[in-house]
């Protein structure tokens, strides 16, 4: 079952951040990207945070976090998964990976699992639409992608981010 909810956070975890950045003039974006590194994402209370450290009104600080399409406000898995359904991706059976993702991971688009591993999105065209049906793994382009070839991918991404972390 997949979740876009905001969990609990650890605000101290930004403490170094706003250390460093003492000094800086107009450091918002910089401690957004830090603190977007820090969580993955720009969670409510983090958005909060920064606004009241900074001195800065809180809707200032959600325009820029929502301007930049760097920034994410929901929270996002380690690995994302984008599957193409621009028209040349649908026809060549977008549905059917939508499917099997869904049974194999428990989540829709725009849901992230609930361990954090995967993010899937819907994209419509990636301009590949010769290699459809499309997907891309952590920003690398898979065409003409078969569900048993997709899932065995996804598995295996997640697999050796994995053994690299315990290494
Ligand atoms: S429609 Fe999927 S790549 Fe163009």
């Amino acid at each position: 079952m997949g979740t876009t909810d905001n969990a609990a956070v650890d605000l101290c975890l930004m403490d170094p951040v706003f250390e460093k950045y003492r000094e800086q003039k107009g450091p918002l974006i910089p401690i957004l990207q830090r603190a977007q590194g820090i969580y993955g994402y720009l969670p409510p209370d983090v958005l909060q945070i920064i606004a009241g450290r900074l001195g800065v009104p809180l809707g200032k600080v959600y325009g820029v976090a929502t301007f930049y399409s760097q920034f994410y406000l929901e929270r996002r898995g380690k690995h994302v998964l984008r599957l193409c359904d621009g028209t040349a991706c649908h026809v060549k059976g977008t549905a059917i990976l939508m499917t099997v993702v869904q049974e194999e991971y428990g989540v829709g688009p725009g849901e992230t699992t609930e361990d954090g591993e995967l993010t899937v999105e819907i994209v419509y065209c990636l301009g590949s639409c010769a290699l459809a049906p499309v997907a891309t793994l952590d920003g690398q382009v898979m065409g003409r992608m078969r569900p048993e070839t997709l899932v065995r991918q996804v598995r295996k991404q997640i697999a050796s981010a994995q053994r690299a972390t315990d290494a």
